[in-house]
């Protein structure tokens, strides 16, 4: 089973970003933290991470036939990317929306999200914590369901 995690714009910054909203966690410690536990699951990880929309598309659009299942967190672009949406809805492959800050709980502008209604499931609010939790959750939810035809 191979998961795929697609990180959005500014999560490069974790750590020295805003650590009173996001914490000190950097993307790379997250990103080990979620091998190890993929370790335990059996599953394999792509990790990605892109500040530009159109990068994402493209790594969105490579999951198809690739991942059985993927983690997105598209930061900013979740609240505005029609082209992001479009992506993983062209690709099919389930994924579980990941947010370190639950974004429903911030600005006006940050409680919309584009993939919402597209995801299996959201983990929003946890920190670092949400990869690790949105990662049991696909794992869970690809275990109970058929994998992707062709893998
Ligand atoms: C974020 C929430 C978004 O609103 C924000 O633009 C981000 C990070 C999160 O993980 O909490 O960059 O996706």
């Amino acid at each position: 089973m191979h998961v795929a995690v697609v990180n959005g714009p500014n999560l490069n910054l974790l750590g020295v970003r805003e650590p009173e909203r996001y914490g000190t966690t950097t993307l790379a410690e997250i990103e080990r933290a979620v091998r190890a536990r993929a370790r335990e699951h059996g599953v394999e990880i792509s990790w990605g991470q892109s500040n530009h929309e159109g990068a994402l598309v493209d790594a969105i659009q490579a999951l198809r036939g690739q991942a059985d299942g993927a983690l997105v967190n598209a930061a900013a672009y979740t609240h505005t990317s029609i082209a992001v949406r479009d992506a993983l809805l062209a690709a099919g492959v389930p994924f579980v929306e990941v947010h370190l800050t639950n974004p429903w709980a911030r600005e006006e502008e940050r409680r919309r999200s584009l993939l919402a209604d597209l995801a299996v499931g959201i983990v929003a609010g946890f920190g670092a914590e949400s990869y690790l939790l949105g990662l049991d959750g696909i794992v869970g939810w690809l275990k109970g369901h058929a994998r992707m035809p062709g893998r």
